[in-house]
């Protein structure tokens, strides 16, 4: 059954207290707010505070839905990356990406 959510992706940002002490969560937040909406993506990627992703030890972290891609150890300076390799351009950034180790 197709889906009716009216967006294309959705990114959640970890505001729990490992990944956002500081502040840091609220900031990659409002950074992402402001280049979706300054490169026109705005209507396609809903951005949403989360509490815990289940990784505290490698934050800040980010999960981009539906591709289930948990980005690790986000900094500000990273986040323009992301929004244009992934959320502009389907290619997700690698080597941001956490690597599950078994
Ligand atoms: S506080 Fe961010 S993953 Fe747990």
């Amino acid at each position: 059954m197709p889906g009716n959510y009216p967006f294309d992706r959705h990114v959640f940002v970890c505001q729990g207290p490992s990944c956002s002490q500081d502040g840091q969560g609220k900031t990659l937040q409002q950074t992402f707010d402001d280049l979706l909406c300054a490169k026109d993506l705005a209507r396609k990627v809903k951005v949403t505070p989360c509490i815990c992703l289940g990784l505290c030890n490698k934050g800040p972290n980010v999960i981009v839905y539906p591709d289930n891609i948990v980005y690790t150890r986000i900094q500000v300076s990273n986040v323009e990356e992301i929004v244009d390799g992934h959320l502009a351009q389907n290619q997700p950034v690698e080597r941001l990406m956490y690597k599950r180790h078994f």
